[in-house]
């Protein structure tokens, strides 16, 4: 029998596949500042929070910008952003996510969401998810970014349970790293050869099992 009495799912990567709004958003912002921003270069934002991926942005394009045009500049893409997750529907939840937590939920184990987006609700609303959660700890809740293990943290205290009786699932290095920070177990969505860490790792929830969560 498993010890594990939570799931902890990070959103962007594992539930849904948002990373190319943010793509489309943060290119927009880096073309009207005068520079390209690859889809290679957007990988290093995977999980990263929005101030930071401003920085990296930033960087990338050699400019420097005070802090209040800053805080402008991430608030001009995350509204291009907004406008983009405001169509999204229940198609885009990636293959297996909704019935894997159904089928933990439906074996007495909890769900939470950890994710470093502030704009999770939303996106949960709009693909109809957020009742399959019994907690939802995001980046309106936390001050310090994965790989701190902080949002993880709050979601197992939130549910009631020790680190040591959580599995998280990821698909971003900083995520693995934060839940091993933790002192949790954590799934790897991905490929091993980024995901290495982690204690197992699968490409999608589709294949995910209670079977293989016993295993952990
Ligand atoms: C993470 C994404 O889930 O959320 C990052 O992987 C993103 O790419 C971060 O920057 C913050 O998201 P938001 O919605 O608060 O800008
Ligand atoms: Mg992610």
């Amino acid at each position: 029998m498993s010890t594990i009495k939570a799931c902890i799912f990070d959103l962007d990567g594992v539930i849904v596949d948002t990373a190319v709004y943010h793509y489309k958003a943060w290119k927009r912002l880096a073309n009207e500042l005068g520079f390209d921003f690859t889809e290679h270069d957007n990988e290093q934002l995977k999980g990263v929070s929005r101030v930071r991926s401003l920085e990296i942005i930033l960087q990338i394009g050699g400019i420097t910008k005070t802090p209040a045009e800053q805080e402008e500049l991430a608030t001009r893409k995350n509204n291009w952003y907004v406008d983009m997750i405001n169509q999204m529907t229940p198609a885009e939840i990636l293959p297996g996510a909704k019935e894997f937590l159904e089928t933990c939920r439906a074996a007495g184990i909890k769900t939470a969401l950890g994710s470093a987006s502030k704009n999770s609700g939303t996106i949960l609303n709009k693909i109809n998810m957020a009742g399959l959660f019994d907690a939802i700890i995001d980046g309106n809740h936390v001050s310090k970014a994965k790989p701190d293990p902080e949002v993880f943290l709050k979601g197992a205290e939130a549910v009631g349970v020790t680190p040591a009786e959580c599995v998280v699932f990821e698909d971003a290095i900083a995520g693995v790293e934060a839940a091993i920070n933790g002192g949790m177990k954590v799934v790897g969505i991905g490929s091993p050869d980024v995901l290495g860490r982690a204690n197992l790792v699968v490409s999608g929830l589709d294949k995910m099992t209670l079977e293989k969560l016993g295993k952990l």
